[in-house]
């Protein structure tokens, strides 16, 4: 079959490493896509947010399904054009339609979500401008630190934890007058939960699922998870603590009252679902929902699915993924990212990449790269990320770190401490 997918970081290069891998795939494009996916797919110089361009391109090239890595199209519903569209609706995408993204596209939502089908949570409350009072209430009703989540997409930066109460009574009143733009109109002030974080992957026709192999992300730039959140500076996989006593626990109380109730609400979910969680003593609780992979998990995750991961996306589009294989592969997985100096603020795009020739062993996958003439340079603030296989993660990061050494430019930097609270 034909099958594009949409987007263009590492997480998109995982997947098309994935994908170009099954024998049932004859053609991949990856929209935009980047410098990694060009050697193993054709990248079409198409916005994933581009569904008029979307639709030619599938038709010229007669496409049989749609893979979507990033939120964005799918919060615009691309979903619901395909589906909607009588010269596309055989076409089948992966990813929940427009109202199943609201899991991801609205804190407010998901929230609620939860509390109506009973998945275990933190305790918040939903303000706008004129219930700021309440909010305020609510906020001296907690313990510091202090959660606030700005409703809508905010590129990641819409959630503050602030220690002190007034600092977190003012960021919430400039949240609602619009920090955020409209995304912080609405504002989710949730109770501080302490615990151990994972990233479960779902993959769910919107009947059955399957679940991935367990990841654990590192959010921050630097060692020991201290300084600013970046969008992912590494991962691994397995995750020592989600073990069959605890996966047990998150498929009874999150994943099947999550599927049960996007049934019941008529949501229209056939993609992945993302579930950021926390294990509190060995409960897990939900910290937020994405409708789509993790990235730099994907990275990871990838390398652990040892069967053809197109048999599970044929699923998905059929209905029928309860009779589709899932085999992970029992070795460890772990990504090391690469980053541009001074990220994640100002950094210096542009710079030449060393040294890729060199890699012994490790699977580079490209997040900010493209090609200047010739050459391999940086072009954004997570450049590559360097995934490695071993019996042990331990193994597996040696591996990455010796081939984050060969490959050089101005102003690398990467974390030497990716799974340090797992050993
Ligand atoms: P993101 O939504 O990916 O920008 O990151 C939000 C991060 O904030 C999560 O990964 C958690 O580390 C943290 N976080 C969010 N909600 C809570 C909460 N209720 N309690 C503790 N930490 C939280
Ligand atoms: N790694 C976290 C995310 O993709 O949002």
């Amino acid at each position: 079959m034909n099958l594009l997918l949409l987007g263009s970081g590492g997480r998109e290069h995982a997947l098309a490493w994935k994908i170009a891998q099954s024998p049932k795939v004859s053609k991949l494009f990856v929209a935009p896509g980047n410098a990694g996916t060009a050697e193993l797919a054709v990248n079409v110089p198409i916005s994933p947010t581009d569904f008029e361009a979307l639709k030619a391109f599938s038709l010229d090239k007669s496409i049989d399904m749609i893979v979507v890595g990033p939120e964005d199209p799918l919060v615009k519903g691309v979903y619901d054009y395909f589906k909607q569209d009588k010269q596309l609706a055989h076409i089948p995408v992966v990813g929940p339609s427009q109202s199943g993204a609201r899991l991801e596209g609205s804190k407010d939502f998901s929230k609620a979500f939860m509390l109506r089908h009973g998945i275990p949570t933190a305790r918040y409350k939903s303000v706008q401008a004129e219930t700021l009072q309440e909010g305020l209430d609510f906020l001296k009703s907690l313990k510091a630190p202090y959660v606030l989540k700005a409703d809508g997409l905010a590129a990641g930066k819409g959630v503050l934890i602030l220690n002190d109460y007034n600092e977190a009574a003012s960021e919430l009143q400039e949240m609602l007058a619009g920090k955020f733009g409209d995304s912080s109109r609405t504002v989710v002030i949730e109770e501080f939960l302490s615990g151990i974080e994972c990233s479960v992957f779902v993959v769910s026709d919107g009947q059955h699922y399957k679940v991935l192999p367990v990841a654990k992300d590192y959010k921050r730039i630097g060692e020991g998870d201290t300084g600013l959140n970046t969008g992912g500076m590494g991962a691994v996989s397995p995750v020592p603590f989600a073990d069959a006593v605890f996966m047990q626990k998150v498929e009874d109380r999150v994943i099947r009252p999550t599927i049960q109730g996007l049934l019941k609400e008529n949501i229209d979910y056939k993609g992945f679902i993302f579930l950021g969680l926390i294990n509190i003593q060995g409960e897990p609780f939900v910290i937020e929902y994405n409708a789509r992979m993790g990235d730099p998990e994907t990275e990871a995750v990838m390398l652990r699915v040892q069967s053809d991961f197109v048999e599970l996306l044929e699923g998905v589009a059929q209905g029928n993924l309860n009779t589709r294989v899932l085999v992970e592969d029992p070795r460890a997985a772990v990504t090391v990212v690469l980053v541009s100096g001074g990220y994640p603020g100002d950094y210096i795009k542009g710079k030449q990449i060393n040294g890729l020739d060199q890699v012994q062993e490790s699977i580079v996958f490209h997040a900010g790269t493209n090609v200047v003439g010739e050459r391999v340079c940086t072009n954004g603030g997570r450049v590559l990320a360097i995934s490695s296989y071993g019996t042990s993660m331990e193994e597996a990061l040696k591996t990455s770190f010796e081939n984050a050494s060969r490959i050089d430019y101005d102003g690398k930097y990467f974390r030497r401490d990716i799974g340090f609270d797992l050993r």
